[in-house]
């Protein structure tokens, strides 16, 4: 099937794309029209090319896939309806978008043969939603934990690596593109929770409504974190985890403070990874880079491609109604670095260890189940207190 595509968004991504497509001089797939918003900008593209105006190539009739690589989520919403409504078919890169507005969009592609992929949307380089779509299919998953945000990972990597402050290997993230426009959304898990509730779609079936899931970053992380996690030769690594409780799953994105026993424990710099635990496959590893201009094209192109054969989502599990539940209690063992004894006091830890004061702030750690934590994370975030996970107590579901 020829694809004749409108590339909306010519940034760190969709010039990744445009390299790839040109690369490939392939009269299958051809790129009509290049819309960007800023009429300034110097482009290394034809004039004739370049449209300022969204509905240039909502409109054009010829053109038959819509790629979306913009950093505008309320733009993103409007190309990706309008595709979807008009026949297009849309290939995304834009996890918030997809992670919130998927069950609306599934309604658009019923039966008009059109599709909607996003593998550049989660993990970068890793094929996983397609392997979780195709290959995992018949498999039924007990844990999902992944290291999902290339920025944030970074960032970690060069903490505990290199002993860099916090802000200026944020400010590297940034110049090298791995992060989002808006910075905010990496270190405060949102973008790994965005992508988190896309992997349980194409893992367990199951869309969660990303608003009501645990959520906790890196931004309150200090150097006294970095320093208690090293003494006793831990890293600290943001995760998003799927994890069984009783007789469903319970889902959360926390900074997780592992071992080197932990795989994730040895994912560095801008890498991604995705710890499988299926009960046919058993675990599996998935790691490569989730971050930066061709890890992402190449995910993008490789959709690009999947079009030219036809290829949708089958939503196989999703549609079966997995009957699986996302919305289990779980008991947390937790480092925590506050100022406030407060919270300590009416958290409703149990299992309480370790507490010390020292420089005006308490480190302690004890269980919290995930129901309490949810109650106390905005008073976690206000008083810039960190918390991480250290482990969880076998039975305690
Ligand atoms: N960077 C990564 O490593 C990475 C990895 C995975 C996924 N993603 C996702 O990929 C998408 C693009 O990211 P990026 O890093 O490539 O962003 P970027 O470098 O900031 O580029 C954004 C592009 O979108 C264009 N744009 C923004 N709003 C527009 C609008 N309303 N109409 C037309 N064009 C518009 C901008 O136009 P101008 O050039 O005129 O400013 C720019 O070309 C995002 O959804 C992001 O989450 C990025």
């Amino acid at each position: 099937m020829k694809q004749t595509i409108g590339l909306i968004g010519f940034g760190v991504v969709g010039q990744g794309v445009y390299e790839l497509v040109s690369r490939r001089s392939d009269p299958g797939i051809t790129i009509k029209k290049v819309c960007v918003r800023d009429r300034l900008k110097k482009r290394s593209l034809t004039p004739g090319k370049i449209c300022y105006d969204l509905d240039e190539v909502l409109d054009d009739d010829e053109i038959n896939l819509v790629v979306e690589v913009i950093n505008d989520p309320d733009a993103a919403c409007y190309i990706a309806e309008k595709a979807l409504i008009t026949g297009k078919s849309l290939v995304s890169a834009n996890k918030k978008m997809v992670a919130e507005r998927l069950p609306a969009f599934r309604k658009f592609l019923a039966g008009n043969g059109t599709a909607m992929l996003y593998e550049g949307s989660t993990c970068g380089s890793i094929p996983i939603i397609r392997n979780l779509e195709e290959y995992y299919s018949n498999d039924i998953f007990g844990s999902l934990s992944g290291i999902l945000n290339g920025s944030a990972n970074y960032i970690l990597s060069r903490v505990f690596g290199d002993g860099m402050a916090y802000k200026e290997a944020l400010s590297q993230a940034q110049l090298l593109g791995f992060a989002e426009a808006d910075p905010r959304l990496d270190v405060s898990g949102e973008d790994t929770l965005s992508k988190l509730v896309i992997l349980a779609v194409h893992s367990l079936g199951k869309w969660v409504d990303p608003s009501t899931v645990f959520c906790s970053g890196i931004q309150n992380l200090r150097p006294a974190d970095i320093q208690y996690a090293a003494s006793l030769g831990m890293k600290i690594r943001l995760t998003g985890n799927i994890l069984r409780s009783g007789k469903g799953f319970s889902m959360f994105v926390i900074p997780w403070m592992m071992n080197r026993d932990n795989p994730l424990y040895h994912v560095e710099n801008e890498y991604n990874a995705v710890v499988l635990e299926g009960e046919q496959c058993s675990r599996q590893v998935l790691t490569g880079k989730g971050a930066g201009r061709m890890p992402t094209a190449t995910a993008v192109m490789s959709d690009i491609d999947a079009r030219t054969s036809g290829y949708g989502y089958r939503y196989r599990k999703f549609l079966n109604g997995s009957g699986v539940e996302i919305n289990g209690e779980k008991f947390l063992n937790i480092y925590l670095r506050t100022g406030s004894e407060e919270i300590i006091r009416s958290a409703g830890f149990v299992k309480k260890g370790d507490l010390r004061k020292s420089n005006g702030y308490y480190i302690f750690t004890g269980g919290i189940s995930l129901s309490n934590l949810t109650r106390i994370r905005k008073q976690l975030d206000e008083s810039g207190s960190f918390i991480a996970l250290t482990g969880f107590d076998a039975g305690d579901d």
